[in-house]
């Protein structure tokens, strides 16, 4: 006989309602940030920003229950995740990505996006318009009965498809009274074992990293930062979506 018992997703009202509020609060936060954002800023500056908004809405910044220093991650350029709130000036054309998480009475919230300063460049729109559509892709596929590894076998056609790779060790994950609550560790490429299906309750931050030719991220100068082990350039899109009897309910809606 096994101890170990199978997580419960089913929610109640109160917890769909605790999880609708934590997502639309990263989601405004991502979109102050996005309006704020100018060449010439700091990134401590973009994320002081987050702060303030995180404070109005009485919410605490996840990465830094996690001992990260700072309110969001910002990861410019080279840095593809967990890039550090600090000095750096953004300048027109820095590829500069920007991660919020945070908790809200207790119910988590996670969203992502990247941005090119001061315009797209020909190949840059297409990485990043291909990113996108592979996170909503997984969103809009997050049914309930639906395997993982169908969902990440899309991901990963839809990224060969426009040329590029999927980061391999970077994965989506379960979302709840824990920024990363069970299922954890979703790969976004197929694997035949992943066979666990979506049930309804389940709550998922879709996350995949494409890249113009990285498979691997790796930490950089410090214990947070990550690039390429390549030097490729990579997007990330992300939302946190409600798998539900019916269509998925995207938590952290925000115009793409
Ligand atoms: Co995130
Ligand atoms: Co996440």
């Amino acid at each position: 006989m096994s101890l170990i018992k199978k997580p419960n997703f089913s929610k109640t009202d109160k917890e769909i309602a605790g999880l609708r509020k934590s997502g639309k609060i990263v989601a405004t936060v991502l979109w102050e940030m996005i309006n704020a954002i100018r060449p010439g800023m700091t990134t401590q500056r973009l994320d002081e920003i987050a702060g303030y908004y995180l404070k109005k809405m009485e919410a605490s910044s996840a990465p830094r229950l996690e001992g990260f220093p700072g309110n969001t991650c910002i990861s410019v350029n080279e840095i593809i995740a967990h890039g550090i709130p600090g000095k750096r000036i953004l300048r027109c054309g820095d590829k500069v990505n920007i991660d919020v998480s945070a908790a809200h009475k207790g119910f988590f919230g996670d969203v992502g996006y990247t941005i090119i300063l001061g315009g797209l460049t020909h190949s840059s729109n297409q990485l990043l318009e291909c990113a996108k559509q592979s996170t909503l892709t997984a969103v809009t596929m997050s049914t309930a009965g639906t395997p993982v590894n169908q969902i990440a076998r899309a991901i990963e056609e839809q990224t060969r498809t426009c040329g590029y790779t999927i980061i391999k060790n970077l994965c989506s994950h379960g979302v709840g009274k824990s920024l990363h609550a069970c299922p954890q560790n979703i790969l976004n490429y197929y694997h035949p074992e992943e066979t666990l299906a979506l049930e309804p309750g389940m709550v998922i931050a879709w996350e995949p990293y494409i890249s113009t030719g990285a498979t691997r991220a790796q930490e950089s100068c410090n214990e947070w930062n990550l690039t390429t082990h390549n030097h490729s350039d990579v997007a990330q899109f992300e939302h946190t979506v409600l798998v539900t009897d019916g269509k998925p309910e995207i938590l952290t809606v925000i115009d793409f």
